[in-house]
């Protein structure tokens, strides 16, 4: 082989899988959001964090069954807790929270469940997710919120069904 073409073959080795992977990973990403649906949490409004207090449905933070199986959880974050900081729902249910925050930025993250937003203050985030399996599910606050920012954390606790 001539030495010309030997350096062709390299640039071809290298230029090939630089075009390769950014393809791959645009077609992972159109088949992880169109296909699988996976996307950020969506925001859902907007709310005045001063006016948490009578604004529904953020006056009376709750759980709230909506249907067979269907929760949904009005949830605050605020320094340094979740309200409600426990939630019990049975096993088998879609549950959907619609979290904001009082004061700081907070997160919502539960472990072992697909949920991991942000609470931004004056935002609503609306988050859904199924829990099937019973147990405890730590509820952790993941964004950096002040001094006791690794005391806020809650559970949610679901049951089995009997
Ligand atoms: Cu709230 Cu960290």
């Amino acid at each position: 082989m001539k030495k010309g073409t030997t350096i062709y073959l390299y640039e071809l080795a290298w230029i090939l899988p630089s075009i390769a992977i950014p393809v791959g990973m645009l077609a992972a990403l159109t088949v992880t959001a169109f296909g699988a649906g996976i996307h950020l949490p969506s925001v859902a409004g907007r709310v005045d964090p001063r006016k948490l207090a009578e604004t529904k449905p953020f006056d009376v933070p709750r759980v709230e069954q909506v249907g067979p199986d269907r929760y949904i959880v009005y949830l605050t974050g605020q320094i340094w807790t979740f309200t409600p900081n426990e939630i019990r729902v049975p096993a088998g249910s879609t549950v959907t929270f619609m979290a904001t925050s009082r004061d700081v930025v907070h997160g919502l993250m539960i472990h072992g469940a697909n949920i991991n937003t942000m609470l931004l203050p004056g935002q609503i985030a609306l988050v859904t997710t199924r829990f099937d399996r019973p147990g405890e599910f730590p509820m952790l606050c993941h964004e950096y919120c002040g001094i006791a920012h690794h005391a806020m954390w809650g559970k949610v606790i679901v049951e089995p069904r009997s």
